[in-house]
C-alpha cells in the first residue's frame, strides 16, 4: 500500500492540513471562509502549538462580535482597495478584531512585515495589545506587542502585530520616511483629531502615492466618515470607500437635569448614590476630569455607599469604586474589567461597579457591563491662547459627538439609563457638534519642527486635513 504515490501524496497532505492551518494562503489574496477555518484549526499558525482551552473560550466570545460577521466582507473590500475608512460603534470589536483580520490577510510573518495599528493613549495601546496576545495565544512582547514611550514591548524580527501611540509611529516616520518595515498601518480612534494623528493622516496619504504596497485603514468610532473619505480619496474627487460596522447597542433613555448644576463633581457622587439606591442592577461609569477629581470622587462615593449599606443591608447592595485615568499602572487599569461584588448573603441585593473615569472610556476602553452613564459634561483638553502663547490643560464643556458616544456606554448590553448634569437647554444650544482637532487648538511650535525632521519643509501646503489657521 505504501507503494500507491497517490495513497502517500493524500496522507502527506493530509498530514500538512493537520499541522498547517495557512495552507494554501496566498497573502492578500484570502478570504474568509479560509480564516474562519484557520481560526477553528487545532494548531496555532503562528507558534505552531496545539490551540489552549483558553483561546477556544476566548474565540467563541469573538464569533459573536458584529465585525465577525462581516469578515469576509472586509476582506474583500481591503483587497481592492489600499484606503479603507471604517466606522463602528464602540464595542464592535474594532480595535481587537480588525488588526488580526489583517494579520491573517497580510501574513507578515512570513513576509517579514509588520502590522500597526496606532492609538492615541497608552493605556488603550497597551491594553489592546495585551488582550490580542491573549486572544492569539501568543506571549505579549513576542508575536503581538506594543510600543509607547519608554517602553518598547516588541521582539524586533518576531513581532509581527503591533499596537502603538499615534506619537510612536510618527517618530519611527523621521527615521523611515516611507515606513518600509509596515504592510498594513491602521489609524484608530481618528476621531479624536489628536495632532499626531492628524499629521499621520497627512504622511500617510503622500506614502500612499509612493508605496503601492502600503495599506490604510483609518478607524474611527463617530461620523465624521465623509470627511476622511473625501481626504482620501487619491484623486480630486474619488473618495475612500467606507467599511460601516453596525452596532448591536440597545436603547439608552437619556435624563437632563431641570437647572445647571454649582458644582459637578458632588452632583455627580450624589446621582451615582441615588442609582445605587433606587434602579436596577447593573454597573455605573462616571466620566470626571483628571486624576485628582477622579480619586477624591472614588473615596466619597465609597464612603456614603458604605453608609446606605450599613443603615439599610436589605436594600441596598455592597458598592466597588474603580478609578480610571492614563497615568494609572496597567494592573490597577485592568480592575475595571472586574466584575461587581457579589451580595453579602443570597437573599440580599446585589453588588454594584462604578467606574469613575476620564475621557479614556468614551470610545477607548470597553466595559462590559455598564447600563448606567453618569455625564457631567466636561473634559480637560488642550487650550492655547495665541494672544499670550500659553498652553494649557483646562477642564472645557465636550461636544454633541461626545454626548453621544457617552450616553452609548450604557446600552452596552442591555437599555440603559444615562444621567446629563446639565439642562436640555444648554445641551442644544451651547454644546459644540464635534469636538475641535487638537490641531486646531495647540501651540505648533514643535510641530513645526517635527515636520522639518520629516523633511517636509513646505508646511503652508503640506495637505491637512484641517489646517490650522494661519496667523497674520
Ligand atoms: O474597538 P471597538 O470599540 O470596536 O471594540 P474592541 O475594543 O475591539 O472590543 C470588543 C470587545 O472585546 C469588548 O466589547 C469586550 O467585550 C472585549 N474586550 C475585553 O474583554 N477586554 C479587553 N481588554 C478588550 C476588549
Ligand atoms: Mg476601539
Amino acid at each position: 500500500m505504501a507503494d500507491n504515490p497517490d495513497l502517500v501524496r493524500r496522507q502527506a497532505s493530509e498530514k500538512d492540513t493537520l499541522l498547517e492551518p495557512l495552507l494554501g494562503f496566498v497573502p492578500r489574496q484570502v478570504k474568509g471562509e479560509q480564516v474562519r477555518k484557520a481560526l477553528d484549526h487545532q494548531m496555532n499558525p503562528f507558534t505552531k502549538k496545539f490551540r489552549t482551552e483558553r483561546y477556544k473560550e476566548l474565540l467563541k466570545a469573538r464569533q459573536k462580535l458584529p465585525v465577525f460577521a462581516q469578515l469576509g466582507e472586509f476582506l474583500t473590500m481591503f483587497r481592492e482597495s489600499q484606503i479603507i475608512v471604517m466606522v463602528g460603534e464602540t464595542g464592535a470589536g474594532k480595535t481587537t478584531q480588525i488588526p488580526q483580520f489583517v494579520a491573517y490577510f497580510d501574513l507578515p510573518h512570513i513576509e517579514g512585515k509588520v502590522v500597526a495599528c496606532t492609538q492615541p493613549r497608552r493605556v488603550a495601546a497597551m491594553s489592546a495589545a495585551r488582550r490580542v496576545a491573549e486572544e492569539m495565544d501568543v506571549e505579549l512582547g513576542r508575536e503581538v506587542g506594543y510600543s509607547i514611550r519608554f517602553e518598547d514591548m516588541t521582539e524586533p524580527g518576531k513581532t509581527f502585530l503591533k499596537y502603538m501611540t499615534d506619537g510612536m509611529l510618527l517618530r519611527e516616520a523621521m527615521n523611515d520616511p516611507n515606513l518600509e518595515r509596515y504592510s498594513t498601518i491602521i489609524l484608530d480612534e481618528a476621531h479624536e483629531r489628536t495632532l499626531a494623528t492628524d499629521v499621520l493622516m497627512g504622511l500617510l496619504k503622500d506614502i500612499a502615492k509612493r508605496r503601492a504596497d502600503l495599506k490604510i485603514i483609518i478607524m474611527s468610532a463617530t461620523l465624521d466618515a465623509l470627511k476622511f473619505q473625501k481626504y482620501f480619496g487619491l484623486t480630486q474627487d474619488s473618495a475612500a470607500p467606507l467599511f460601516k460596522v453596525p452596532g448591536r447597542t440597545h436603547p439608552v433613555e437619556v435624563f437632563y437635569t431641570q437647572e445647571p448644576e454649582p458644582d459637578y463633581v458632588e452632583a455627580a457622587i450624589r446621582t451615582v448614590l441615588m442609582i445605587h439606591r433606587a434602579e436596577d442592577p447593573g454597573d455605573i461609569l462616571v466620566f470626571l476630569t483628571g486624576e485628582e477629581e477622579i480619586e477624591d470622587a472614588c473615596k466619597k462615593i465609597k464612603l456614603e455607599a458604605d453608609d446606605l449599606v450599613n443603615q439599610d443591608p436589605d436594600s441596598v447592595g455592597p458598592l466597588v469604586c474603580i478609578p480610571l485615568y492614563s497615568s494609572l499602572p496597567p494592573q490597577q487599569q485592568q480592575r475595571i474589567f472586574d466584575p461587581a461584588p457579589s451580595a453579602i448573603s443570597p437573599s440580599r441585593p446585589r453588588g454594584r461597579k462604578v467606574v469613575v473615569s476620564t475621557n479614556i472610556a468614551e470610545t477607548s476602553l470597553t466595559i462590559d457591563g455598564i447600563v448606567y452613564v453618569v455625564d457631567p459634561g466636561f473634559l480637560k483638553q488642550k487650550v492655547y491662547n495665541p494672544r499670550i502663547r500659553v498652553e494649557s490643560l483646562l477642564v472645557s464643556p465636550i461636544s454633541k459627538a461626545s454626548a453621544q458616544q457617552r450616553a452609548g456606554r450604557a446600552g452596552r448590553t442591555r437599555p440603559g439609563k444615562c444621567f446629563r448634569l446639565y439642562t436640555e437647554k444648554d445641551f442644544m444650544g451651547e454644546l459644540e457638534e464635534q469636538t475641535y482637532p487638537e490641531i486646531l487648538r495647540c501651540n505648533l511650535s514643535n510641530t513645526v519642527l517635527e515636520l522639518l525632521k520629516l523633511g517636509i519643509k513646505d508646511l503652508v501646503r503640506f495637505d491637512f486635513v484641517d489646517a490650522p489657521l494661519q496667523r497674520r
